[in-house]
């Protein structure tokens, strides 16, 4: 039988992996620099908890859940999103009972059964961010700009950060019951999908991937005439804050986003370029005004957002991003037994600045130069019998071929250059 990996989901080794920590390593740190913690949640929750805050008609609760019963006949589901458990904790340990803002981040795997496709897998990584406790277009500000920052730091060029406002929630029932009017008069000409979200959730139609080009729901009425002045005014201060930061945005008023739990704010950030994932979301996120206390939670706000580590991965692989900026390697040929364990407390000391690797098993030169070259090493330190003897090494420069008798203390200020 040939064992194959589940289809929408990726290995990552060699290459790929290495490029994942860099990814994951730069944006640990801005996020830290923000004075944001991590918090590590369970892969799976309660199917509730995603059923409550993605919303009963959206697309990943209706289609996209790997969810499934335990011995005792609960129902548990495969996280498909990070918000809604990093809520949940919030709640649960109550953490709002700390002073001012509370600041998570999260990194970890997600799982949707969505049609895998370029940029689209069954299991893929989110980084995100939730800030929990107050509701300003500031803060909003700030969490749009932490995500420029992470671009900006790992060098990512054509992203677009677009944002609309969704309202709050009397500017989203309101809405709710003029989109109802308007497509009462249209229902033929929408898909079986969008003839259930018509009774359940109008504003979902918009966001609806088949009917996307449909002239209906282009011409639909739009949200921002129907905000409340309120809601407008923070959407506004929020935009010139935006420019005052330098942050390029473009409003759409139809982005509507396919979770139910955003009021007001919500963004995208999309990638425009001319690879095989333009156009997609690689940052999206938004604010929550209701999704805490729907937890049975305090009355206050969050913001947030994710993006999805393989999107960045696959842009800075475009844009030529990954530098090979690894430490020094060093290979360590040995002559004899003695000096294999010699090499080996020696190897623990070159360890401290290099790469070191050595062979255990041959005592002859050729397959251990052969390790030299699969390895890529910079450095190979070669230890016999008479080097042992007198404290010495020898030490070639694989890409020169400079060769040199140094004294065992001075090898790593030798490699070193200094
Ligand atoms: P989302 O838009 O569903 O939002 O996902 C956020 C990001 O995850 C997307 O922009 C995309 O980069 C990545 N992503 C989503 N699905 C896939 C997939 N199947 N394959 C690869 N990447 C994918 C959320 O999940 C919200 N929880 C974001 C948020 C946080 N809002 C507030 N706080």
């Amino acid at each position: 039988m040939d064992y194959k990996k589940i289809k929408g989901t990726n290995d990552f080794f060699d290459e790929n992996s290495k490029k994942f920590r860099y990814v994951e390593q730069n944006v640990r740190k801005i996020i830290e620099s923000y004075d944001f913690n991590e918090i590590i949640t369970p892969i799976f929750e309660g199917t509730e908890v995603f059923v409550r805050s993605a919303g009963e008609t959206s697309d990943i609760v209706n289609k996209e859940m790997y969810t499934f019963k335990d011995k005792g006949d609960t129902s548990l589901t495969l996280r498909p999103e990070g918000t809604a458990g990093v809520v949940r904790s919030y709640v649960e340990n109550k953490m709002y009972a700390q002073p001012g803002l509370k600041k998570l981040y999260y990194i970890g795997p997600m799982f949707r059964s969505e049609k895998p496709q370029a940029g689209r897998f069954r299991q893929f990584h989110q980084f995100g961010i939730e800030v929990f406790g107050e509701g300003n277009y500031l803060l909003d500000a700030e969490v749009i700009g932490s995500a420029y920052n992470i671009f900006e730091a790992l060098g990512i060029k054509n992203v677009k950060l677009v944002i609309n406002s969704i309202g709050d929630m009397e500017s989203r029932q309101n809405y709710a019951k003029i989109l109802q009017e308007y497509f009462q008069d249209h229902l033929d000409s929408l898909c079986d999908d969008c003839k259930k979200r018509f009774l359940k959730n109008p504003m979902r139609i918009l966001d609806c991937k088949v009917d996307k080009n449909n002239p209906v729901l282009i011409n639909a009425p739009k949200i921002y005439d129907n905000l409340t002045e309120e809601s407008k005014l923070y959407f506004s201060k929020l935009l010139n804050a935006l420019e005052k930061l330098g942050i390029d945005y473009r409003v759409d008023h139809n982005l509507v986003r396919g979770l139910d739990y955003y009021t007001d704010t919500v963004f995208e950030y999309i990638i425009e370029d001319n690879s095989e994932i333009s156009g997609l979301a690689i940052c999206a996120g938004g604010k929550y005004a209701d999704l805490i206390r729907s937890f049975g939670g305090p009355d206050v706000p969050g913001v947030g957002y994710a993006f999805g580590v393989e999107r960045i991965i696959s842009i800075m692989d475009n844009q030529g991003l990954f530098k090979d900026n690894q430490k020094t390697k060093v290979t360590l040929i040995t002559l004899d037994e003695e000096s294999k364990i010699y090499g080996m407390s020696l190897a623990k000391k070159l360890r401290q600045e290099f790469i070191v690797n050595m062979d255990y098993k041959n005592n002859n030169l050729k397959p251990q130069f052969k390790l030299s070259d699969r390895s890529q090493s910079d450095y190979v330190i070669i230890i016999g019998e008479e080097e042992r003897l007198n404290n010495e090494v020898t030490v070639k420069n694989a890409k020169t071929a400079e060769q040199n008798k140094i004294k065992v203390d001075q090898i790593i200020s030798y490699i070193k250059g200094e």
